[in-house]
């Protein structure tokens, strides 16, 4: 359904609107990168830092970013444009979509790299189900670091990399082109309630067979002598990029949420359940890697070798393998999809031409930059692009695209929206949109004004000194 006048498609219910968010929200960012972040940051300090930083800063940030795109109706520039006209403030506002759009294009190239790897992932454990059956533990009598290997011998494997990639992205592009309702929202509503299914199983597979005891106590012990400048930053980076902030992801969202949708509530949902599904993550992946005598801090790591060394010593440890990654890769969908829209919907608005073909533009760029990242593991590994700079000295392709967007765009992303929809917006306009009244509303108001760009912009200065 199109909104009046603009041309643009609409979420068809709140609650598509809610699954589609949360499924941009939920991905490999809390399967992948959560449990990694939390290893290598100490585990309970970064947790209740992270819990922090999504209520303090993620939350109202969230809220202004939807906020912007659902006044607006249309790709992230035009939905800053219009509430800045609306609010007779400068036009020249719409940097901030522009940078967000650019940034989410930038992420989507990197990240359908990892998703290629999920997909490879399913490949083995599929034919592993078929070697060792369903009951058994998984690599039956293989040697563990022969498992701990198959990571770095498709990283060796320039095309087999490329490929994966390439068809990653393929599959995110044709959901893309096929528009909000009939692609977007239907990865959405068949995939994420899959998602959750197979989540659950999951946790309590994890909770049953695992060391569930020794996991609770290290993602919930709170040492505070950990809690460094450099843990804190990392646990803000963690919470932005996992609540897709910072990079017009979910202002492109907010623009297709009708005008019944009471934004404040729904971004809390959202926000719950990405933080809900990040601990349980933990709870899942850390039960099963203690009880195997891996070690919490693998890092990258762990999840594409700590837990199928893990699998080995379980039982159904093929099939739960196979359904883990399965579920791993219904998220990582769900998210770059998101990724690729906020582009797309530029593009294609911007210029007038059918989303089709601004799905394949967009794309193209993105394939480009991926085959990029994904022979930087291999043939172009020595290639530092931003070499020059010390915060990017000896760091690669795929680094150095994952590093510019979570230490630059992201945070300057956030910090100019806070500074946009707290100082320069009409007032009314945006208590309009926001759904919240009362001392919710106040402080909202307070946090957006005051506390997050402040806070974002500490954490800014001490990313680009560190
Ligand atoms: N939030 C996603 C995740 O946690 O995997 C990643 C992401 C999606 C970031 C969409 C930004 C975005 F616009």
């Amino acid at each position: 359904m199109a909104a009046a006048g603009s041309g643009h498609e609409n979420w068809s219910s709140r609650s598509a609107f809610i699954l589609a968010a949360v499924g941009s929200a939920v991905g490999l960012g809390n399967m992948w990168r959560f449990p990694a972040e939390a290893g290598e940051n100490g585990g309970g300090a970064f947790v209740l830092f992270y819990i922090f930083c999504v209520i303090l800063i993620g939350l109202p940030v969230l809220l202004s970013e939807v906020l912007i795109g659902r006044h607006g109706q249309a790709n992230a520039p035009e939905s800053v444009r219009r509430l800045a006209r609306d609010s007779n403030a400068s036009e020249g506002w719409s940097i901030l979509g522009s940078m967000g759009v650019f940034a989410a294009f930038l992420i989507l190239s990197f990240y359908c790299v990892v998703g290629g790897w999920v997909a490879y992932y399913i490949g083995v454990f599929v034919s592993d189900l078929f070697q060792t059956g369903l009951t058994g533990g998984a690599f039956e009598g293989r040697d563990p670091t022969d498992i701990e290997g198959l990571l770095p011998g498709l990283f060796g494997n320039g095309g087999l990399m490329v490929g994966l990639n390439l068809g990653f992205l393929a599959v995110t592009m044709f959901f893309v082109a096929r528009g909000v309702s009939s692609g977007i929202e239907w990865v959405a509503v068949y995939l994420m309630p899959l998602f959750f299914v197979l989540f659950l199983c999951i946790t309590i597979y994890g909770a049953f067979t695992g060391n569930f005891g020794d996991a609770v106590a290290y993602l919930f012990t709170f040492d505070f002598s950990k809690l460094t400048g450099e843990v804190m930053l990392a646990a803000v980076g963690q919470a932005f990029f996992s609540l897709s902030l910072g990079v017009a992801g979910m202002m492109t969202y907010g623009a297709y949420a009708n005008r019944d949708t009471n934004l404040g509530e729904t971004s809390g949902i959202i926000a719950v359940a990405d933080t809900g599904v990040a601990m349980l993550a933990g709870l899942a992946i850390f039960p099963i890697v203690f009880a195997a005598g891996l070690s919490a801090s693998a890092g990258p790591g762990l999840m594409f070798q700590s837990l199928p060394i893990a699998f080995q010593a379980m039982p159904f440890g093929s099939l739960i393998g196979l359904a883990f990654f399965i579920m791993v890769f219904f998220a990582a969908l769900t998210s770059s999809v998101s990724l690729l829209e906020a582009p797309t919907a530029y593009v294609f608005e911007k210029f007038k031409m059918p989303r089709m073909v601004a799905t394949l533009i967009v794309g193209g760029g993105a394939a480009v930059l991926g085959v990029l990242s994904s022979l930087s593991f291999n043939d172009m590994a020595e290639f530092y692009p931003l070499g020059f700079i010390p915060l990017f000295a000896e760091t690669n392709f795929f680094d150095t695209l994952d590093g510019v967007t979570a230490k630059l765009f992201m945070p300057i992303g956030a910090i100019l929206t806070c500074i946009f929809v707290g100082w320069i917006a009409d007032t009314k306009l945006i208590d309009d949109e926001n759904g919240l009244d009362g001392l919710l509303h106040k402080t909202w108001r307070a946090l957006v004004r005051f506390v997050c760009p402040a806070a974002l912009l500490v954490i800014l200065i001490m990313g680009l000194l560190g």
